[in-house]
């Protein structure tokens, strides 16, 4: 994954943030290269623009980050909106775990639990946090996948497209999250 797709993810959800009356600002430092399962890795970067999108109010900032580290690349999705209680942080990761705050919007509550075991896969250090209002979502990449990740095979397209559809029901999403979950048990 490059720079130059995280920026084309950027400008692809631009209008979606703006009909939703938010703000989106980027930073891509340019040349940063990630190595993974590209995918996946946009997968990832989806849901968790959709939970900003979604679970924050009109008004808010989105902030996508790219840049460059010593060790790694570090990739932030921010927000400023109603966050999430220190305390609840660890508990979001877990399967169909949604806040009470969230509940009438859309959703079956495995959207970060998709993204957990995706840089789990990728050897992603994965950081959630306060951004004093709202959240703030870390990635770090090491660059050196998990050695799992080589010899297994790639999710074909049509398993992708199942993890981004809206209407996608819990039982199909289930049996992904087994899926990625023997995936990374292998
Ligand atoms: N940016 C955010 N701001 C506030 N709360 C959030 C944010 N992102 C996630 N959450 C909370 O974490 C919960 C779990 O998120 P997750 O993406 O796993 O599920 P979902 O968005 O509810 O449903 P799905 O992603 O399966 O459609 C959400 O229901 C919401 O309560
Ligand atoms: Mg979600």
């Amino acid at each position: 994954m490059t720079d130059e797709m995280t920026a084309r993810l950027g400008e692809s959800y631009r209008p979606v943030i703006e009909d939703n009356t938010q703000l989106l600002k980027t930073s891509i430092e340019t040349g940063v290269r990630v190595t993974g399962d590209r995918e996946l890795l946009m997968q990832m970067l989806v849901n968790l623009m959709e939970n900003a999108i979604r679970h924050c109010s009109s008004g808010t900032l989105i902030s996508l980050s790219l840049s460059q580290g010593d060790k790694a690349a570090l990739l932030t999705i921010a927000d400023n909106g109603c966050g999430v209680p220190s305390e609840e942080l660890p508990k979001i990761l877990r399967p169909f775990y949604r806040l009470e705050q969230g509940r009438s919007s859309v959703g079956s509550g495995l959207g970060l639990a998709l993204v957990d075991a995706i840089a789990r896969l990728h050897g992603i250090c994965l950081d959630l946090s306060d951004n004093g209002p709202g959240l703030k979502i870390s990635l770090a990449f090491s660059n050196k996948p998990n050695a799992v990740l080589q010899p297994q095979p790639r999710y074909s397209s049509d398993t992708i497209s199942v993890l981004s559809a809206r209407t996608t029901s819990g039982l199909r999403i289930r049996k992904l999250l087994q899926s990625v979950a023997g995936y990374l048990s292998v």
